[in-house]
């Protein structure tokens, strides 16, 4: 397993892992200062391209993003989400990855977990691939959002997932609104980092979609804290924009030559 990754894994138990989501330089190259692990996200299906869900976004469409995402980051580890449908079988799994790796040099992918693709992250992680898990709420597998980990037979379903997807060679998992109690349970019985998002804060690291995060989105769930509100932010520039060309402010001499 490549330095960089053991790094990684080390972090668990000695202090809370930074994650968050990035579609394009101008955003990596902060997040960089800030975060250990950086994602590009299928959320780029619906945050960026307005899609209903993550469900049709193409393979050279995140190898693109992520390009783009690759030029900032100089420290955190990049990983990129392998788009619906592209890992299929293994042997599909493995060819689109090799190209996501290939092509955007990123450090691991990740896959989300439908309960039985164990042997596709086996298979990727035999063929030298890093590969975190996804489980709880998978959007490309669940057709309505729920939180996961509530009753007795959920909680075991969901540990014996975390499990198998450790087993199977993964580097780390991502949780998915899953309850506080269960994603502490997974937590303490696995020896991979657990990657929260809506699953509290037992989880050894964290992740939102930045542009939540930033208060630029239209849809916020419970989980997600809005540090910053860009939507007020942009909306008063742009306001101040037109007032100032109607009006003939702009451009003055200053922004003339
Ligand atoms: O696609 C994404 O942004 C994700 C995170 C929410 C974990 O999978």
């Amino acid at each position: 397993m490549k330095k960089k990754i053991l790094n990684f894994i080390k972090k668990k138990n000695k202090s809370k892992i930074i994650c968050l989501t990035a579609y394009s330089n101008s955003i990596s190259s902060i997040l960089d200062n800030y975060c250990d692990l950086i994602l590009v996200g299928d959320s780029l299906a619906n945050v960026l391209y307005g899609d209903r869900n993550t469900h049709r976004i193409s393979l050279d469409t995140i190898i693109k993003h992520s390009i783009s995402v690759r030029r900032g980051v100089k420290k955190s580890l990049l990983v990129v989400d392998m788009p619906k449908n592209t890992y299929n079988s293994t042997n599909q799994a493995k060819k689109n990855a090799k190209k996501i790796l290939k092509k955007t040099k990123c450090d691991a992918i990740k896959i989300e977990s439908n309960k039985k693709n164990f042997k596709i992250i086996k298979y990727l992680v035999k063929s030298k691939i890093p590969v975190m898990g996804h489980i709880g709420f998978t959007p490309q597998f669940s057709k309505k959002f729920k939180i996961s980990g509530k009753s007795i037979s959920e909680q075991k379903r969901l540990i014996n997932e975390a499990k198998k997807i450790q087993k199977a060679g993964a580097f780390s998992i991502v949780l998915e609104c899953i309850t506080a109690n269960t994603a502490k349970k997974i937590t303490n019985l696995i020896k991979i980092p657990t990657i929260g998002i809506g699953s509290s804060h037992y989880c050894d690291g964290q992740i939102l979609v930045t542009d939540d995060l930033l208060g630029l989105g239209n849809f916020y769930p419970k989980f997600v804290k809005r540090f910053a509100n860009l939507n007020n932010i942009i909306n008063r520039a742009v306001k101040k924009f037109k007032n100032e060309v109607k009006l003939e402010r702009f451009p003055s001499k200053k922004y003339s030559y």
